[in-house]
């Protein structure tokens, strides 16, 4: 007779510090990164699992906010075949995936690291039920690493707070296969940051980050890149652990920059930022250098700016935002977003 397992979760966006940005076979960074999950930007996914005679490969049923949605089955099939071999249960059954994103699809904030976190922690939830288990330690870290497959940022997406992927050094446990949360002593200013999106340019990218990371084959700064980034994470989590906030924002915008200065030097070359993200910047810089308001930011690989600041200074952050960001902004619009707790199963909809 055939059984019925469910499994409902929502996951967090996150916003690297420390990007990543290169990658070898296998989804095996080129160098660590480190990120803040988000609070209000997530992905809530429910699977359903019915079991089904033996096959080669699951059915899907993929929907996208209720409705059917086959454009993005492309990706999510595979995604399957590379947690497979692991997975072997789902060649016995047939997989109905419903999920939807708290924020609009087309705003430009990335969407596939908190899908692929949500998908990948519904089906390590549903595995151990087929199994029999309850929750057990390594679940979050399975989840990460599987994730990973789906989309690299995803796997830092399965935690709230700071989490580091990859290697490095200074951050014991560490993997480049799964990520792990980054959360000694980290001083109490920047424990708790802010993260006002503004919403510059919320059109399709005109080239994808998976398209990015490929040109990193070969580019002429790859090399010095990988270097500089592992010595931007140390200097990063130093300045993290002992508060200094005029470093944290120096490290953090440097990245961001470097980030859009290899597109920009890629082959074929390519540009993502807008007027709009630069004179964002600009006034940014200038009101923390003329004022000393803790405001920084960060880029994504598109024309959005991510404003940084710490909760303590949200009063007076906010009212410049408001004031002299917002015009900056498509239709104005901008999402005032916050460190977040990370995943939560969503008991009620099972
Ligand atoms: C600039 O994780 O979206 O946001 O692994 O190919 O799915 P794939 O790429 P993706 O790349 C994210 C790039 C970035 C930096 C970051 O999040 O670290």
């Amino acid at each position: 007779m055939s059984k019925t397992y469910r499994a409902a979760w929502s996951a967090p966006s996150n916003i690297a510090f420390i990007k990543y940005w290169g990658k070898y076979p296998g989804q095996i960074p080129a160098n660590a990164s480190l990120s803040m999950s988000l609070d209000a930007c997530s992905t809530h996914t429910e699977v359903v699992a019915e079991t089904i005679p033996f096959c080669d490969f699951p059915e899907i049923v993929f929907k996208f906010e209720g409705k059917e949605k086959p454009s993005f089955l492309p990706k999510i099939e595979q995604f399957i075949r590379a947690i497979l071999p692991e997975m072997k249960w789902l060649t016995e059954c047939r997989l109905i995936i419903d999920s939807r994103n708290t924020f609009p699809h087309s705003s430009g904030i990335a969407s596939s690291a908190s899908a692929f976190a949500a998908l990948a922690l519904c089906l390590t939830d549903i595995e151990q039920q087929w199994q029999g288990n309850s929750q057990n330690a390594g679940f979050f870290r399975t989840a990460s690493h599987r994730a990973r497959l789906g989309s690299g940022s995803a796997a830092r997406s399965v935690y709230g707070g700071y989490t580091v992927w990859g290697k490095p050094p200074v951050i014991a446990g560490s993997s480049q296969q799964f990520a792990v949360p980054f959360d000694d002593e980290i001083n109490n200013e920047l424990a708790d940051l802010h993260d006002d999106v503004l919403l510059i340019d919320v059109g399709e990218k005109s080239v994808s980050s998976t398209a990015g990371h490929g040109l990193m084959n070969g580019h002429p700064y790859a090399e010095a890149r990988f270097i500089r980034a592992a010595d931007n994470l140390h200097q990063l989590t130093v300045a993290m652990r002992s508060g200094d906030v005029e470093h944290f924002f120096d490290i953090l915008e440097e990245e961001a920059l470097g980030l859009h200065a290899l597109m920009m030097a890629s082959q074929p070359n390519y540009i993502l930022m807008r007027p709009n993200t630069l004179a964002a910047i600009e006034r940014i810089r200038q009101v923390r250098r003329s004022e000393h308001l803790p405001v920084g930011f960060t880029l994504d690989a598109g024309a959005n700016v991510h404003v940084i600041y710490p909760h303590t200074a949200e009063q007076s952050v906010s009212k410049f935002v408001k004031a002299e960001l917002k015009s900056l902004c498509a239709n104005e619009l901008y999402i005032c977003d916050r460190i977040g707790q990370g995943p939560k199963p969503n008991r009620h909809e099972q």
